[in-house]
């Protein structure tokens, strides 16, 4: 096996810098993932809460292998019954959504926005509302909805048709509604800006919004989907029913699939030349998708995710009586933060020496995101990691407290 430095030469030599990774990973199993050094960890970033069933659930590992060996891919010129298959459980837990499939969270908004052109176009509408502080992606499009400087920071000039509101502030979203709006775009929780709920009355108002101006509502779902807020979607928490959303991430457990789920008024907007992508829906990817639906369903892990979740949130709150950096927990499900008055990056970089890895978010902000499946036993010993960090950290946060994001 290659050794953790031949690794590290070679990502300097031959990768692009686009990251600074600092552990070397070679095995995952369930919970667990091991280092090139045989370290074992308890994953709570779960490949950024892509994991939803763990590390190499067997169900997903067993259709990846079974379809593998029978059709990996064949294009959109033809017919292939997995896919067929995931639209069709796609529909039943969605309550009747149609799909479009493509490869990564970024492509699923991309096909959103394209989607509220197509429709809004004829209709003199084309400009997209999202919100600051939001994540929707890096391509042109998605990163110019995103409102985030630090991620848009050196690629402009940004695509047209795009304006910032906040999230929680229905008349910062009023202010900005035009004869020539035609989507706003949200995500039910802001995961990369914070662990940040948007609240029901907020997504309730934004529906009304969007049917008294005839204005699509459009729901980011790439992260909070797929059951990791204890329910299948995120937005389904605030009652509010968006025109359509987007799913990535947890959909494929590590197989790379993205979506754009269009409720009745979009169903049939995308036709025969619109929009397509060459990887979209093969029937390894779409294999893969169908055994993570049967696998969350069958365990039962979005109501799992929501009751446990919620114990396990109270359990964390309690770190806030004991330790003056901590000022709460954000979040619902397995998509929780830990918000702390300091930097998280120290915090994260002692539980990562600890055995336990996590991820620190918009500065301050320890996210945490175990796989939906995640033995009670590893929460307690999360939290214990946890509780002890702090004990650690608090001794020495003045120097912490300057490491960056
Ligand atoms: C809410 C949200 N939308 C979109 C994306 C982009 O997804 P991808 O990296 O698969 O393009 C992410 C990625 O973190 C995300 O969290």
């Amino acid at each position: 096996m290659t050794s953790k430095e031949q690794v590290e030469i070679a990502y300097e030599k031959y990768l692009m810098p686009t990251y600074a990774p600092e552990l070397t990973l070679v095995r995952g199993q369930g919970t667990r993932v091991w280092d090139a050094a045989d370290n074992v960890y308890l994953d709570f970033t779960t490949g950024i809460a892509v994991l939803n069933l763990g590390h190499c659930h067997p169900r997903v590992v067993e259709a990846i292998r079974e379809q593998a060996g029978r059709l990996i891919h064949v294009s959109n010129l033809q017919y292939n019954e997995c896919q067929a298959q995931l639209a069709e459980k796609l529909w039943t837990i969605s309550d009747g959504y149609r799909s479009f499939f493509c490869n990564s969270g970024a492509e699923g908004n991309e096909a959103l926005i394209k989607l509220a052109r197509l429709w809004g176009n004829p209709r003199g509408r084309y400009e997209v509302i999202s919100m600051r502080n939001s994540f929707h992606g890096r391509t042109l499009a998605t990163l110019t909805a995103t409102g985030q400087a630090k991620v848009q920071a050196g690629f402009e000039p940004f695509p047209e048709g795009f304006r910032h509101a906040d999230l929680n502030d229905l008349p910062s979203v009023q202010a900005l509604v035009t004869d020539a709006t035609a989507a706003i775009l949200v995500e039910a929780i802001q995961a990369e800006g914070g662990v940040v709920e948007a609240d029901a009355a907020f997504m309730a108002g934004l529906r009304e919004l969007c049917d008294e101006q005839d204005i699509l509502l459009l729901c980011d779902e790439v992260q909070c989907g797929m059951g990791r807020c204890g329910e299948w979607f995120g937005f389904e928490a605030t009652g509010a029913v968006p025109d359509a959303f987007s799913l990535a991430k947890a959909l494929g457990n590590g197989f790379p699939i993205g979506a754009a789920l269009a409720g009745p008024r979009l169903a049939e907007t995308f036709q025969p030349g619109n929009h397509a992508t060459t990887f979209g829906g093969t029937p390894l990817a779409c294999a893969a998708a169908c055994a993570v639906v049967d696998a969350i369903t069958e365990e039962n892990l979005v109501a799992s995710a929501r009751n446990r979740g919620a114990n396990w949130k109270k359990s964390l709150g309690e770190l806030s009586e004991k330790y003056e950096y901590v000022d709460c927990v954000r979040g619902r499900g397995f998509l929780l933060g830990l918000v702390l008055s300091r930097s998280a990056k120290g915090l994260a970089d002692c539980l990562t020496r600890k055995g336990l890895l996590t991820i620190p978010t918009a500065g301050n902000v320890l996210r945490l995101l175990p796989p939906l499946n995640v033995s009670d036993e590893d929460l307690e010993e999360a939290l214990a990691l946890i509780d002890d960090a702090l004990d650690e950290w608090h001794a020495t946060a003045d120097e912490t407290a300057q490491v960056g994001d």
